[in-house]
């Protein structure tokens, strides 16, 4: 039996040492691909059980890989989880979509999530005595946010709100905003959970897809693709 036991997993079946320091994760297989293909140098699949597509390569020389979350908590939960406690990996980069309800934020911008609220019970297996806070590593969301400076992108640091529920009877959303959360998505807290538990870096930048205050903002579907190469340039120069 290898020194790895663990590997390969249930849901990933890489060989230890087959990911990266940095893994990049979209929540969609197809934009992993996407990725490894337009923006790495010899993209090797690492991955496909259930067609999450993992690839590790190069860029500017340096070795980073790029695999899918799927949607969800519990999704990104086991990938991430998998990726920290037996690949060895270091630092997750999430690079997803959100939808924004703040009055400066529109879509096509970017959101770098200091920290991340939740109605989500991710956490609760810590069996903490009090409410625990899911945050960015500081050092990747510092660097993330002079990279955007750097691209000329409309960005915010703030809290985002990790749903449970995309289509949402309750609309909360609106009710996070008012204390200051800039967007809502279905991920970061999950993934802040597991960096913090296994002592790892994680850090979530999101496009803002689609905006609760202005719905008149459609995008062609060709615009929102350059929105998302200017986020994984950015995830990739931090990486
Ligand atoms: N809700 C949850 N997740 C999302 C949304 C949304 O409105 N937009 C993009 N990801």
């Amino acid at each position: 039996m290898s020194e790895h036991k663990n590997v390969p997993t249930p849901h990933i079946n890489a060989k230890y040492g087959d990911f990266a320091e940095t893994v990049l994760m979209p929540g969609d297989p197809l934009r992993a691909k996407f990725i490894a293909e337009n923006f790495l140098e010899n993209p090797v699949l690492v991955n496909n059980v259930r067609g999450v597509n993992g690839f590790t390569g190069t860029y500017k020389g340096k070795r980073v890989s790029v695999m899918a979350s799927g949607m969800g908590q519990p999704s990104i939960g086991i990938y991430s989880y998998e990726l920290f406690n037996f690949y060895g990996v270091e630092n997750i980069i999430r690079i997803g979509s959100c939808g924004s309800f703040h009055k400066d934020l529109h879509v096509r911008d970017i959101i770098l999530a200091q920290g991340a609220c939740t109605n989500g019970s991710y956490a609760n297996q810590y069996n903490l005595p009090g409410t625990f806070c899911p945050i960015a590593d500081f050092d990747l969301l510092q660097r993330a946010a002079r990279a955007c400076e750097k691209e000329g992108v409309n960005y915010k640091v703030g809290n985002i709100f990790s749903s449970d529920m995309f289509y949402d009877d309750a609309n909360s959303g609106m009710q996070w905003a008012k204390m200051g959360v800039l967007g809502v998505e279905m991920e970061s807290a999950a993934l802040y959970c597991n960096a913090a538990r296994a002592g790892k870096k994680a850090l979530c930048i999101c496009t803002v897809s689609d905006s609760f205050l202005y719905p008149e903002e459609n995008t062609t579907a060709e615009e929102r693709q350059n929105s998302f190469t200017a986020m994984m340039k950015i995830a990739l120069e931090i990486a």
